[in-house]
């Protein structure tokens, strides 16, 4: 397996937020490099701040729009995103749905190596976004999210089913969960399942000590 990957996503939380976001990014940095790849998601207004200060740490974009140049008012333009140094994104994440057609369009629209994690609430919808081939599917049960318990205790079964079913429906699929996840055990018990790595947020950007739950996360 490659490197477990350690996505942290920053919402909008006020502490994953402008000048919070930038000393996040530099925590994450500090911590990076070990055997972990680590991911900061974050807020399209912070790409170019972030990107411009982080080495080891990808920068990635929460959400994209399958739009080119030209009127497309508000909407998330991949090359701009690129250009202000997003190397990959997450999309359909529980809090910012979007159709099957939205996610297949906007693959299509992205270089080739540019990873993209498509989130998805069940197996149902991992099988069914596993058929287009992202880079990645993440599993984030919705009334997990932002809760004490990791998906991981709570419903370890939907972690090693949708690895099961995105593997026989499309083996090259990676597959990350999320919900919960807060410190080292909930990794190592999602890569047990059989998951490549975490998506997770308040469990970093509520913490009141990140470094040390980063440190914990990539122990
Ligand atoms: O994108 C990660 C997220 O939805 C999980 O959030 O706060 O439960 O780690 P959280």
């Amino acid at each position: 397996m490659d490197k477990p990957l350690i996505v942290v996503n920053f919402k909008t939380y006020q502490t994953a937020s402008g000048e919070s976001a930038e000393q996040l990014a530099t925590v994450m940095e500090q911590v990076a490099n070990r055997n972990y790849r680590m991911i900061a998601v974050v807020s399209a207004f912070d790409l170019s701040l972030i990107s411009n200060n982080t080495d080891s740490v990808e920068v990635w974009s929460q959400h994209l729009d399958p739009v080119g140049k030209g009127s497309h008012t508000g909407w998330l333009e991949p090359d701009l995103a690129i250009y202000r140094g997003a190397v990959g994104t997450i999309i359909n994440h529980a809090e910012h749905k979007v159709t099957i057609d939205h996610v297949r369009d906007l693959m299509a629209m992205l270089p080739e190596n540019f990873p993209i994690c498509a989130c998805a609430a069940d197996v149902e919808e991992a099988i069914a976004l596993a058929k287009l081939g992202p880079t990645f599917i993440a599993v984030e049960p919705p009334e997990l999210i932002g809760g004490d318990i990791s998906v991981t205790s709570a419903d370890p079964s939907i972690v090693s089913d949708t690895v099961a079913a995105v593997k026989s429906t499309n083996p090259n699929v990676r597959v990350l969960c999320g919900a919960g996840v807060k410190n080292g055990a909930d990794v190592k018990k999602a890569i047990e399942l059989g998951a490549e790595g975490v998506l997770l947020a308040s469990g970093v950007t509520k913490a009141s000590d990140v470094s040390s739950v980063l440190n914990d996360l990539t122990s």
